[in-house]
């Protein structure tokens, strides 16, 4: 498997099993597709990177859609790394984003342990900084019934 360079980029929702299966690949955890199919609802812009029909990349954006915006799952299978796909989501990503915001906005990320240089190469900045704290998270799991 690897580029074949008939790669597409478009501004469309993934298909949500292609998009679960990419996840995992990826080791990015294991989505149900109708999980999946709900997230991707949910969001305000997407971007897909396709190698003829089989989906090799993706990226969300997720908020608010005036003034904070956050991404997730930038994904790009690991067949297909290093070759500037994650860089192109992410930039476009941002255009369509910077588009949304009416006159100033927050775009944030929770960046995968050692992938903060991706992300500084692209304008963002690792916190903690001397005036921005860390960024936090928490992660939720509920008990099967
Ligand atoms: C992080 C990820 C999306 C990067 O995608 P990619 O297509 O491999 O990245 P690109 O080829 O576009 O790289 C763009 C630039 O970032 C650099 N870069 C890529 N991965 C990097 C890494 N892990 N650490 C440091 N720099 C990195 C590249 O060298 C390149 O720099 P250049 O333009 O000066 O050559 C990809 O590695 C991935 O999907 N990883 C698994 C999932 C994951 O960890 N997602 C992050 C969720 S926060």
């Amino acid at each position: 498997m690897g580029a074949t360079g008939s790669l597409t980029f478009n501004s469309t929702p993934p298909d949500p099993a292609a998009f679960a299966q990419l996840r995992d690949d990826c080791g990015c955890g294991l989505l149900p597709v109708d999980v999946a199919r709900r997230a991707i609802a949910g969001g305000l812009i997407n971007i897909t990177c396709h190698d003829d029909d089989m989906l090799v990349g993706c990226g969300r954006v997720v908020g608010d859609g005036v003034v904070y915006f956050y991404l997730q799952d930038i994904i790009v299978h690991p067949a297909y790394q290093r070759r500037g796909i994650g860089r192109q989501i992410v930039e476009r990503l941002l255009t369509q984003t910077k588009q949304m915001i009416p006159s100033e906005g927050t775009i944030g990320l929770l960046a995968v342990h050692g992938k903060e240089a991706f992300y500084e190469q692209l304008g963002f900045t690792s916190r903690p900084t001397p005036s921005f704290g860390a960024g936090m998270s928490m992660y939720v799991t509920k008990q099967q019934a």
